[in-house]
């Protein structure tokens, strides 16, 4: 049985606090988004005090079971939706091809990307509001810390970081040295280390840093489950990983166009990679930009910010065999390139998502779901 602490941000309370009928459509689709995957089988839907509901348990198609406790204030104010998720692994089909979640066509992927990342990521899917939203949760409280940020690329992330942690003592860390020459750029971040590497294989010792974290880079790890064990084994016991990702989208054409681009973990995925890698009181925070008006449907870029603690010294318990893919192997050209170009040409639907969503904000009364 895995746990975790859903909070929303206000634009989603607001929407799940009106009538009845409403309150109970957003409950079921956010549940479906735990679910991952339609169909699923509603075991019962209960309200007390009027409008209220009170707890949703739902049959998740991969046959994990799920239930959603709502949580309120003494004036019945929502304050949040505890899940808890239990059941068969989450392990994706090989069927989905996701065809940049490979290290050398994410490699290339940023060799042209990061010319622009800055201008046109940030402001339709990781603005700086959310960045500080995500990384609430991370405790980045003392300028002592030591801090890892993993994919830290033109260090974004980062500059969040070091608004309250001493530069010197945060490492970036990317594959991509176009990425990391553009954070090199960066004043705030002349005083941080910057280095080369790989997110499944970290160059830091067990057991090396008070926080670490990692945004957006999860979505092309060929094996999330190990860089998560990788975060587990250099943070410090006591220490704390903050894991910033997609999520999943639950719309049939999104849902393809993520598939085919990268990888979207549902919300139990990244669960189930905290709990096994060793991680405890493991909690889920949904973040968006602010005219998503907290609708998942068509999946989020930087969807959650998923925090763990370490408690035992060490490496994580958790067994896994070698590393599948490295950087520098050869490949197959023709494979390759089939692959790079069809994985580019979807991430094209997620520069006009932010666009649509956009738009539809703009002439949608306030205060009505979008
Ligand atoms: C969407 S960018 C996020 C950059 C930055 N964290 C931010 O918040 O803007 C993803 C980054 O992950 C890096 N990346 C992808 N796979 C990686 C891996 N296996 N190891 C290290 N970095 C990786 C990419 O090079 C890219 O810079």
């Amino acid at each position: 049985m895995a746990s975790a602490v859903v909070s929303f941000h206000g634009q989603h309370l607001s929407g799940l606090l009106g009538s009845r009928d409403r309150a109970m459509e957003s409950l079921k689709s956010e549940a479906s988004t735990w679910a991952g995957a339609a169909p699923f089988g509603w075991h019962s839907l209960r309200s007390s005090g009027g409008l209220r509901m009170e707890w949703i348990n739902c049959q998740a198609s991969r046959g994990a079971a799920l239930r959603m406790n709502t949580e309120r204030s003494g004036s019945g104010s929502l304050l949040g939706v505890r899940c808890s998720a239990s059941g068969s692994s989450t392990a994706r089909p090989a069927s989905q091809p996701r065809f940049i979640q490979h290290k050398q066509e994410a490699f290339w992927f940023y060799r042209f990307l990061s010319v622009v990342y800055d201008h046109i990521i940030n402001p339709g899917h990781w603005t700086e509001d959310m960045r500080e939203d995500a990384l609430e949760p991370a405790d980045l409280n003392d300028p002592n810390l030591t801090v890892v940020d993993v994919g830290g690329g033109t260090g974004f992330t980062t500059l969040g970081i070091v608004k309250t942690v001493d530069a010197k003592n945060v490492t970036i860390l990317d594959q991509s040295p176009h990425q990391l020459a553009k954070a090199k750029e960066k004043e705030p971040l002349k005083e941080c280390k910057i280095i080369e590497g790989d997110a499944e294989d970290l160059p830091f010792p067990t057991d090396y840093a008070d926080r670490y974290v990692s945004a957006g880079s999860i979505e092309y790890w060929p094996d999330p489950q190990r860089g998560i064990k990788e975060a587990y084994r250099v943070i410090k016991p006591g220490g704390k990983a903050c894991l910033i990702g997609p999520v999943h989208p639950t719309h049939w054409l999104s849902r393809f166009f993520a598939d085919v681009w990268m990888l979207f973990p549902t919300e139990e995925e990244y669960i189930e990679w905290f709990t096994k890698a060793g991680f405890s009181d493991v909690k889920i925070k949904r973040i968006g930009p602010s005219w998503y008006r907290g609708v998942r449907r068509h999946g989020l870029i930087m969807g959650c910010s998923v925090t763990g603690v370490k408690t035992q010294a060490g490496d994580s318990p958790l067994e896994m065999g070698p590393k599948a893919e490295d950087t520098k192997a050869p490949s197959n050209p023709l494979v390759f390139a089939y692959r790079f170009l069809i994985g580019t040409i979807a991430s094209m639907y997620y520069v006009l998502v932010p666009v649509y969503m956009w738009l539809k904000d703009l002439v949608t009364p306030k205060g009505q779901p979008i």
